[in-house]
């Protein structure tokens, strides 16, 4: 836009059906996320359009134009699996739309209506949860018996590690970091002397890097960030038994 104008930049969901993907090769039938960049400039020729995304393309005077921005946008719109075309007509000005895959991932409800069909049920495997807070607590077993293990519950380290001292058969700690009295990381290490090849599994609200940047704990351990959902317990808890069965 050599003499000013205007450069008007939305947002949307955009559905590109099948006809647009048997049109564009690039392009896989689904659902997008779409920005449009229009300006009311100069434009561009059929034949200009044709070439824009060519790599070192470009109209501009020697010295000019580099010719490399358009193709950045198209590399970067495909290794995204996304697309991009070009709207314009010379003396019309320009849009540019761009298209990224929408993330249409599980929310959280989702996964925490359908407990019964996450896969990898154990039954049999016993898992001690040290958490000082009660409602906490609480959920946290009932998901783990959920899940099909057996479950042992503590309210503090001191209670834990008087389970850990009985005979009683555990697979695996699932324990908070921060409790009063003495916290999961100091719990870990007492356990660790009395039964080296318990995996352990920490869980924290705060985030990982304020857990492990302040030095509470090591980085490296397992942790699972709270809030968790019943997939990622459930992964974590069959990942860390599987390991630990292959030690045995
Ligand atoms: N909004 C636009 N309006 C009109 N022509 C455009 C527009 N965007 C790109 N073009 C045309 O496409 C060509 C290639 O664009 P591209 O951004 O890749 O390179 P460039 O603008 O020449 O150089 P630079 O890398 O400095 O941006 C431009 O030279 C120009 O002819
Ligand atoms: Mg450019």
């Amino acid at each position: 836009m050599p003499t000013g104008g205007k450069l008007t930049i939305e947002t949307a969901n955009a559905y590109l059906d099948a006809l647009y993907a048997a049109a564009n090769a690039d392009v896989v039938e689904g659902q997008y996320v779409m920005i449009a960049v229009t300006d009311t400039g100069e434009g561009m020729s059929r034949d200009t359009i044709d070439k824009a995304f060519d790599p070192f393309f470009t109209t501009k005077p020697d010295g000019r134009g580099t010719g490399l921005g358009l193709s950045q946008v198209h590399g970067f719109l495909k290794q995204s699996g996304g697309h991009v075309k070009i709207y314009s007509g010379l003396g019309e000005g320009t849009t540019v739309k761009l298209y990224l895959p929408r993330f249409r991932g599980q929310d959280e409800d989702e996964a925490w209506q359908a407990p019964m069909t996450i896969p990898g049920s154990v039954a049999n495997e016993s898992i001690l949860v040290v958490e000082d807070d009660e409602r906490v607590r609480a959920t946290t077993v009932a998901l783990i018996k959920e899940l099909g293990y057996h479950v042992l519950e503590a309210d503090s380290a001191l209670a834990a590690l008087r389970i850990v001292d009985s005979e009683t058969t555990i697979d695996l700690m699932f324990t908070d970091v921060v409790m009063p009295d003495m916290n999961g990381r100091k719990l870990a290490n007492a356990v660790q002397e009395r039964r080296p090849n318990l995996p352990i599994l920490f869980t924290t609200g705060y985030t990982r890097n304020a857990i492990v940047h302040n030095g509470i704990l090591d980085p490296g351990v397992e942790l699972l960030i709270k809030p968790f959902t019943l997939e990622t317990l459930s992964g974590k808890l069959r990942e860390l038994l599987a390991r630990a069965r292959t030690m045995r």
